[in-house]
């Protein structure tokens, strides 16, 4: 497949090291045969947007004659697309690629990389440098298309290469991909991320938004209907501020379309942030049948004075009032979130507020977090008498993950008894010889059936809950599963 590059690209800021050349186009490399006879493994942290950079990578490595793997053992080249959006990814990154050494020693035609979002940042970018010296290629999330000519200057010059890029280029289209699903996907629609949330790194390693071309999206789409995808999952930092920068298409209107492929019969997006949710939205929401009844609303704080130190631009009467119109607007939709404790300047009251505003809207389910400070972010620059102690932290995520808990069995305890439709996903790793799959407002459910099930869409009726998954039975029509 040929690669196209949108328009042309800005200069890059290329970061040489050794003899390196500096790269001087945005053009994507040719193809090549480096990869022949052997064999590559692709380490994933971070969230979906990383995923799908990996799938991608995999698709460049598969047409460069790589082979790929799971095994560490097994593998000449092992590429980590890394995560910084806490302490936590990037420690484990540090861990496992510094294990490598040894292995290595043993192997020393064995390929090393860092990538994502890790290199992004200067002061990581370095500390990868020095500490990591059996790192054979460095590059960052806005170099991913370059990788065949990375990896072939590797081979060639025997030299660690590093190539980091700072300014965003324009979208690159037309990439490989080798997906690791055969019926749902992940399709990217804006890079990048426009917000200043103070304690967010991610508009530091994503860059500015970009969106993509409804054209390419669309196209991507048929595409993957045409190959028998099921479920599409629309992936952005701020998925609804989609069509921001182009000016003639939002994420509403994108859906719309998006609804008229057939073929595909579930569509989500992920994630939102709550000031780009509009009436429009949400109509789309409620009139595109194959748009699930799901929607994932980062509210992190539930108090004023601690949203407005985090630059989130809601006040908690308002995120409550969003809530209320999306309800109204679209009756049954599964309302998920993102919680951060700690964060500097936090009292025992503001922390109070998450927990009510938690118990107001009743989620039907949240990730938490402890704050975990980020360099070069601004609230990094808050005064250290407002850093909230550990222990204190540790406390308040305890107590509002026991409150979401009891939150999310109450509200999966209600369905039971209903006949959902769900996704079959696979085989039930806790419970062997069941299947699991997902329902349209994304739970998990686990049930009897045949693995031929796998990919299609029936309707179970849940028998039992519990705070992360349903369990259920298969609704028979005569002998056969009931399909959807
Ligand atoms: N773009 C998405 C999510 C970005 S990262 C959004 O805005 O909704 C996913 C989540 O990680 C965030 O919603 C936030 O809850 C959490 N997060 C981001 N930076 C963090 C930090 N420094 N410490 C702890 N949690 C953080
Ligand atoms: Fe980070 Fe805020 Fe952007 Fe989400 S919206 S990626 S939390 S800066
Ligand atoms: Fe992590 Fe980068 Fe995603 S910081 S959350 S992998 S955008």
């Amino acid at each position: 497949m040929a690669e196209a590059v949108n328009g042309a690209g800005k200069g890059p800021s290329a970061n040489g090291f050794g003899t390196l050349p500096a790269a001087t186009s945005r053009e994507a490399a040719p193809a090549t045969f480096l990869g022949r006879g052997r064999k590559a493994q692709v380490v994933t942290f971070g969230c979906q947007m990383n995923e799908r950079d990996s799938e991608t990578m995999r698709g460049l490595l598969t047409r460069m004659g790589y082979a790929l793997t799971d095994e560490t053992g097994e593998a000449d080249l092992i590429l980590f697309n890394t995560c910084s959006v806490r302490e936590n990814p990037e420690r484990k990154v540090y861990g496992r690629v510094g294990l490598l050494r040894e292995l290595k020693a043993r192997k020393p035609w064995l390929k090393i990389g860092i990538c994502g979002c890790m290199p992004q940042q200067r002061a990581e970018q370095r500390r990868i440098e020095e500490t990591l010296p059996h790192v054979d290629l460095v590059f960052g999330t806005m170099n991913l298309h370059r990788l065949p000519e990375l990896l072939q200057r590797v081979e060639e010059t025997g030299e660690r290469v590093i190539e980091v890029w700072h300014e965003e280029g324009d979208v690159v289209e037309g990439l490989p991909v080798q997906r690791l699903n055969g019926f749902k996907a992940f399709v990217t629609i804006i890079y990048g991320c426009n917000e200043h949330c103070t304690y967010c790194i991610v508009p530091t390693t994503r860059g500015r938004e970009r969106s993509r071309r409804p054209e390419a999206i669309l196209d991507e789409i048929q595409t993957l209907a045409d190959q028998g995808y099921r479920e599409v999952t629309l992936l952005g930092q701020t998925a609804d501020a989609y069509g921001r920068d182009l000016g003639d298409v939002d994420l509403a209107g994108l859906l719309y379309q998006v609804n008229r492929i057939r073929g595909i019969r579930r569509i989500r997006f992920t994630t939102s942030h709550p000031k780009h949710v509009t009436p429009r939205l949400i109509r789309a929401l409620a009139e595109n049948e194959k748009v699930c009844e799901h929607l994932h609303l980062p509210v992190q704080a539930g108090s004023n004075r601690t949203l407005k130190r985090m630059g989130r631009h809601y006040t908690r009467e308002g995120y409550l009032e969003l809530v209320e119109r999306i309800r109204r607007g679209v009756p049954g939709i599964a309302l998920t979130t993102d919680l951060i404790v700690g964060f500097p300047g936090e009292t025992e009251e503001d922390f109070q507020e998450t927990l009510s505003l938690v118990e107001e809207v009743r989620f039907d389910g949240a990730f938490t977090f402890i704050y975990s400070p980020r360099i070069g972010t601004a609230a990094t620059r808050f005064p250290a008498e407002q850093w909230v102690p550990a222990e204190v932290a540790k406390d308040r995520i305890y107590r509002l993950i026991d409150l979401q808990n009891r939150i999310s069995l109450e509200k999966n305890r209600e369905l039971v008894g209903q006949e959902l439709e769900v996704l079959v996903e696979g085989a039930s790793e806790k419970e062997p010889g069941k299947l699991t799959g997902r329902t349209r407002s994304n739970r998990i459910v686990v049930f009897e059936g045949d693995a031929s099930l796998v990919g299609r869409l029936v309707r179970v009726r849940v028998t039992g809950a519990q705070t992360f998954t349903l369990e259920g039975e298969p609704v028979r029509r005569g002998l056969a599963t009931a399909a959807v």
